[in-house]
């Protein structure tokens, strides 16, 4: 072939390159609509706070949670457990685009929950703290954020009960259980690790660990399945009951439940390096993901034992959860890497792809399909949803680019 041929050869070849479709970015298009959806969902709430001082209200909401069942955008107020998710998504925009437009904003949102740094009545501190003031912190070195952070895990600890071996989670229906633990608690563990790493005090380590532990018994069945609330008599420490409050039903699987567990497990071994936390959250995931009730998507039924699957709403939210875990796990078992790293993918690129909310609609959430529970918020978008969905994008691409899944 002579040079003009080979070059003739080279433009054809190269054409043809160029009509095939180049790998999909998905960290890069889901951050892309997710930056032009919140600067919508900021618009939603700045007109819903003008609405409610128009109107003379009293409520003071701060951030958005879901749509309610009857299409009304609903906020909550700083007491609220999940009014630190969406200053953490915000947070997230941030840390992926390095645009200082995120950053405001991101302080604003987290300015306002700053009271909550003192509300003991509460196990949700690290939901609204850590995922808000947590991630300005490692993102801004803030010493105000520390300070809140610390006097937060401080006030946390004080819902410890030594006997039980657990940091009590509910004091409402005090008629019902003597001292309420739930598994989602576990993720309020991460708040405490926090402290200790910061502070070099071991009490914040031993009452995580020592949650994790008793949690680790008394919550999970022989399968690795979780109940929801274990209630434990505060003079002797024993189980009085076992129940599945948000789920289907008593003896199932609450789908957000499983992921509450497998994050919590996941989140404990990075922070302890202690092999029983490693093997609890590989059997969580298990459990999760040989599941016959589990659809292709790998997009979760709210409850594993729903009775109507397939015609049972999805959770997302269980979902973004799951993904962010997987990514960590994979991290830690060099054989089955990459098998939870594919479950995560599919879950992300089922979420982007199938699960995304319409650009300038539903109130600015992300995504769609999650549910809070049995009787409320079912099938609606979720702030949490975005929240971790957010968090699985950032953990895929620092995995895939620097090899680790922690942020
Ligand atoms: N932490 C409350 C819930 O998962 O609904």
């Amino acid at each position: 072939m002579n040079l003009k041929a080979g070059l003739l050869s080279l433009v054809v070849v190269c054409g043809a390159c160029s009509q095939v479709p180049q790998k999909e970015d998905v960290v890069k298009d889901s951050f892309d609509f997710a930056g032009r959806q919140l600067k919508y969902a900021i618009a939603q709430v700045d007109s819903a706070k003008t609405k409610l001082a128009e109107e003379g209200s009293q409520k003071k909401p701060v951030s958005p949670r879901a749509i309610e069942d009857d299409g009304s955008f609903k906020m909550v107020a700083s007491r609220d457990w999940t009014s630190g998710f969406f200053p953490g998504e915000l947070w997230y925009m941030y840390e992926y685009t390095q645009d200082d437009y995120w950053k405001e904003q991101a302080q604003a949102f987290t300015a306002n929950i700053e009271d909550q740094k003192t509300n003991s009545g509460t196990h949700d501190m690290g939901f609204k703290m850590y995922c808000s003031f947590g991630n300005g912190y490692r993102l801004t070195k803030d010493a105000t954020y520390k300070d809140i952070l610390m006097q937060s895990a401080a006030i946390l600890t004080s819902r410890y009960k030594p006997t039980v071996g657990c940091i009590r989670s509910w004091d409402h229906n005090s008629d019902k259980w003597q001292c309420p633990v739930i598994i989602d608690n576990m993720m309020n563990l991460e708040l405490l690790y926090w402290a200790f790493r910061e502070s070099g005090d071991s009490t914040y380590y031993n009452i995580a660990t020592n949650h994790a532990r008793t949690t680790m018994k008394n919550h999970f069945r022989a399968d690795y399945s979780s109940y929801h609330v274990v209630d434990y008599d505060t003079l002797t420490g024993s189980v009085l009951h076992r129940q599945t409050h948000q789920g289907y039903n008593d003896e199932s699987a609450w789908a957000r439940g499983q992921a509450w567990g497998l994050y919590g497990y996941t989140m404990c071994y990075r922070e302890t390096k202690l092999p029983e936390f490693l093997s609890q959250a590989e059997n969580i995931a298990n459990y999760i993901f040989t599941s016959p009730a589990m659809p292709e998507d790998l997009v979760a039924y709210w409850d594993f034992n729903a009775p109507n699957i397939p015609d049972e709403p999805r959770d997302v939210s269980a979902a973004s959860l799951m993904a962010c875990a997987l990514y960590e796990l994979s991290m830690y078992n060099a054989e089955k890497a990459p098998l939870y790293k594919r479950w995560a993918d599919t879950i992300v690129d089922s979420l982007s792809k199938n699960y995304r909310a319409p650009l300038n609609g539903d109130y600015g959430f992300l995504l769609l399909h999650s549910t809070g529970a049995r009787t409320f918020e079912r099938d609606v978008p979720l702030v949490y949803a975005d929240y971790y969905f957010l968090e699985a994008l950032l953990k895929k691409a620092k995995l895939e680019k620097e090899g680790t899944a922690i942020l």
